[in-house]
Order: structure tokens, then sequence, then C-alpha cells
């Protein structure tokens, strides 16, 4: 049995989920950060669970040759990135093979042609649009992965170069000094803006972090609803400020458009939105747990779902599950919880005599150097037909 601090041989057989290598001693998990498929490592042991190990490179035996050299000298330090010891080609390939195995795990063996192939990031670099600056006396940077040490940094290879010339800008702004924590960050309009993120009556905001990425997400859901040539209501539920809602209404300006979120502030600017572009849209300001419990959304409606990365509440998925659907389109950031939630809308659809019929999911890197991954699914829920059934 092995302890915290323990040294040991392993070789990484694959990534599995959370950005982490996977190999395996006397025959328990081992789950090793910033390690490549191949390497021989010893690893020292940081977490000793039942089921698995997780544990810190201390020395590359012999690297994969899937390693090349990570640019940002920070790298491994500070927690932002996890793959920039992987070519980004492979990071795609490797995000992709994460979902299929995932998918696969909880939903049981999906087609092969149901597995459209992997859309990259237009930018692997410089991409990020939002960064959160930890300010100390006269230092400021990100802070240690797994700790509050600071780290100081002037020079992001993630963030926009816009954010970085603010981020360099930070120490000759006495006001910003004064602060500890804040949010550099570019809007819509590609104005830089700082906010201060312990002060009160700030709320959050989502907005999606790689605005490249983003266009072709938008166009690729847009055009995938447009496909469908929708004959009813279009329901978009975690519309947040209408991303995903203000370009389906502008593709399908006489279809009718439901949003539905959330966050009061969100809702605002999405109103504000559809009042500007004059669109057959509406906001609901609610959960959409609750929603879907009070409103009866037609089995001939489309639906998008695009959830935070814990995913959708199950009350959701039970009603969506239990009858006919024409066509969802579930937009994740988490893929556990994309697998957890069609497994249970697949149950419900089962128990109410319906099957579940998953028609593409499709991976489009938004978090280049990182671990996250964001896939689109498209699914629908169907009657079964009894009458080529045989007795
Ligand atoms: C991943 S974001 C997506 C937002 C939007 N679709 C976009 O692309 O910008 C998830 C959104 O769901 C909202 N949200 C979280 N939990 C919710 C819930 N239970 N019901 C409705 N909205 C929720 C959040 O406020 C956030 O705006």
């Amino acid at each position: 049995m092995f302890k915290v601090g323990d040294q040991f041989q392993v070789t990484i057989e694959k990534m599995a989920n959370r950005g982490k290598g996977l190999g395996r001693i006397n025959d328990q998990v081992v789950f090793v950060p910033y390690s490549a498929p191949k390497d021989v490592l010893t690893v020292k042991a940081t977490k000793v669970n039942k089921n698995f190990i997780e544990a810190d490179i201390v020395a590359i035996l012999t690297p994969s040759d899937l390693r090349v050299t990570a640019p940002c000298p920070h790298f491994t330090e500070c927690g932002g990135c996890h793959f920039q010891h992987l070519a980004y080609s492979t990071q795609v390939e490797i995000k992709d093979q994460l979902v299929k195995e995932t998918l696969q795990r909880a939903i049981g063996t999906i087609s092969e042609t149901a597995f459209l192939p992997p859309v990259a990031s237009p930018k692997e670099w410089n991409y990020r649009n939002r960064i959160q600056i930890h300010i100390n006396k006269s230092a400021y940077g990100f802070v240690k992965r797994n700790s509050h040490t600071l780290i100081p940094i002037e020079d992001c290879k993630i963030a926009e170069p816009a954010l970085n010339k603010a981020l360099a800008d930070i120490k000759t702004t006495p006001d910003l000094m004064k602060n500890e924590k804040i949010e550099l960050l570019i809007d819509k309009n590609l104005q830089v803006h700082q906010r201060d993120l312990n002060s009160q009556g700030q709320p959050v905001l989502f907005s999606q972090v790689n605005r490249f990425a983003n266009k072709l997400l938008v166009d690729l859901v847009a055009e995938k609803v447009v496909g469908y040539a929708p004959k009813a209501k279009i329901y978009d539920l975690y519309a947040g400020d209408g991303n995903f809602l203000i370009a389906m209404g502008k593709s399908l300006p006489k279809n009718e458009l439901v949003g539905v979120e959330l966050n009061s502030g969100l809702v605002n600017l999405g109103r504000k939105e559809i009042e500007q572009q004059k669109l057959k849209a509406s906001y609901v300001q609610s959960s959409v747990e609750e929603y879907l419990e009070t409103v009866s959304i037609k089995s001939e409606d489309t639906v998008v779902l695009d959830p935070p990365r814990t995913g959708c509440d199950p009350r959701a998925m039970m009603v969506l599950g239990s009858k006919p659907r024409n066509k969802i389109i579930y937009i994740s950031c988490e893929p556990t919880t994309l697998a957890r939630d069609l497994r249970l809308i697949k149950d419900t659809a089962q128990k109410w005599g319906l099957s579940f019929r998953l028609d593409s999911v499709q991976t489009l890197d938004m978090f280049p150097q990182t671990e996250h991954i964001e896939t689109v699914a498209e699914f629908s829920i169907e009657k079964i037909d009894t009458s080529t059934t045989t007795h």
C-alpha cells in the first residue's frame, strides 16, 4: 500500500479526464498531471485513495515522443495551462478521444459515424479574453497550482495581446495595485476593462472566453438549427446574454425563440440586444429545471442546452426525456457531466417507452493549452416503431 510522499516508477498509458496522464502500479490507477502518453516517469504520490493515486513528476526517465517544449516559463507552476507540453494537434486529438471514451462508458456503444471530426480553435495562443490577477503589495500575477502563493507574471501566453498590455501596465497604475484580485477582460466591442473582484455588487457575468472559437461554435449551432428547418419554437436553455439566441434569431427571423436564463444581469443584456436587433425572441428569467416543470415544450420544438460545467439539474433531463423530441443540441464544457446527463435522459426515455438517438457528437476546442473540453452533442427522443417488430 502506498502513502503520500512515496516515489515509484510508472509508464503513462493514455490521457484521462482533467488533463492528467493515466498509468498503473500494482493494478492501482495513477493520475499524473503534465505527463504524456508513453512517458516513463519517476513520480511522487500526492494523494492516495482506495481506488487511485495522484502523483507529481519527479523525473522523466524516458520522454514520450509526443512531448514538445512548453513556451511559457511558468508552465506547471501556474495552474492555468495543462497541455503546453503537447503539440496543439495532439491536444485536439486527445480531447476528442476522451469525449468518445467518456460518452461510450456512460451510454454504451456509439456508431463511429456519429462522431464528427474535431474542430480546432482558430488560435492556439493569445485567445483568452478574461484573466484574473492576484495582487500582493508590489507583486502581481497568477497563483501557484494548489496554493495561494503568487507567481509574478506580466505576460500570459494564452491571453489576448490587449490583455497582456493591460497586465504589464498594472504596475504603473497605483489605483489598481491597491486591490487584492482584479479581472482584466475584453468586452464585445474589444474594449479592455479592469474589474475589482473583491468589491461588492459586481456580479461576474458569464461570457465565452475565446471569441475566435466562439464564433465557430455559434455558427455551428445556428447552422444545425437552420438545417432542421424548424417549424415550431426554438428554446435556448441556459441562454446567458443570448450568444446562441441572437444568432439563431437572425438566421430564423420567422421562428419564435425563447431564452431561459437564471442570471438577471445576463437576461437584461440579452433583452436589450433582442430589442436592438428587432428579433422575434423573448427571455424568461428562471432556472431551467423550474421552467421545464411549469411550461410544456412541444415535441416538434427545438431545444438548445448550454449548462454550466456542473451540467443540468436531473429534473430538467427527466422532463426532456419523457416525451418525443424533434431535436436537442447540448453544448457542454465538461464531458463527464454531459455523459451523466445523456445517460439520465436515455434511461428516462426508455422508462417512457421511447428511444434515445444520438445523432452527432463533435468537440470544438474553446480552451487550447488547457484540460477543458467543449463538446456539441445532437440527439432526438423518438417513439419506438413497433410495426416492424417481429414476435
Ligand atoms: C455555459 S453558460 C452559457 C451561456 C450562453 N449560452 C453563452 O454561450 O454565453 C451557462 C449559463 O447558465 C446559467 N445558469 C446556471 N444555472 C442555471 C439554471 N439552473 N437555470 C438557468 N440558467 C442557469 C448561467 O448563468 C450561465 O449564463
